[in-house]
């Protein structure tokens, strides 16, 4: 040592997501703007990029709201540190509508078949239907169900989303047939809901959110 001071630089960390096939930069830190390490991608997604299609809920990877596709694969975006996401391939609900083709064939077929209610899960169920369909275009009832099972509807209308799912996977089965639209006198959806929903998707967990 010669008394000299010595500077030694810091390169602060940055991350880069894809987002709807648009590119983000952040820098990583504890500093006004920067992406804190603890900083999830639900909160990244909503408050930073104004992509508030995902729903904050349980905000502990139980419910699905939150849901979004990284690298082809649905996730909760809550249980996701952004600073874990570096370079990958996020797609909200907001990525899914085509700008020359319009929406989704699954959000048309969501509207088709009225298969929401409060509205609230409805991206994060979307988001993980469009994440199996992308891997397999033709999924199984069992396939389907399956894959929503970390999915929480609090209403009635999980039998609309699986008709509406099924119909665009080619299941046009006779079980699926006998079920009425939502907005149809249902005359006794317990015993429907018992029989076709054997997964968590409607195993009546209860998930407290708020609207905001
Ligand atoms: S808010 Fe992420 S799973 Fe519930
Ligand atoms: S559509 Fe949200 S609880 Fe059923």
């Amino acid at each position: 040592m010669n008394g000299e001071a010595k500077f030694v630089m810091i390169k602060k960390k940055a991350i880069t997501l894809t987002v709807n096939e648009r590119k983000y930069k952040f820098s990583v830190g504890n500093g006004f703007g920067d992406v804190a390490p603890s900083e999830t991608l639900t909160h990244t997604l909503r408050r930073r990029l104004g992509l508030t299609g995902s729903k904050e809920s349980c905000d502990a990877g139980a419910c699905g709201c939150c849901a979004v596709i990284s690298d082809g694969e649905a996730i909760a975006s809550c249980m996701a540190l952004t600073v874990d996401m570096d370079g990958k391939n996020i797609t909200t609900i907001e990525g899914l509508e085509d700008p020359v083709n319009g929406l989704d064939p699954i959000q048309k077929a969501f509207i088709e078949e009225y298969a929401f209610q409060c509205g609230y899960c409805t991206p994060g169920i979307i988001i993980v239907a469009k994440a199996l369909f992308m891997s397999n275009a033709h999924p199984t009832p069992e396939e389907i169900a399956e894959a929503l099972s970390g999915n929480y509807c609090r209403c009635i209308s999980q039998y609309t989303v699986l008709r509406a799912l099924n119909k665009l996977a080619g299941n046009e089965n006779a079980e699926l047939a006998t079920l009425t639209r939502a907005n149809d006198e249902v005359k006794d959806p317990i015993p429907v809901r018992q029989e076709l929903f054997l997964s968590p998707y409607a195993n009546g967990h209860v998930c407290g959110h708020s609207l905001d």
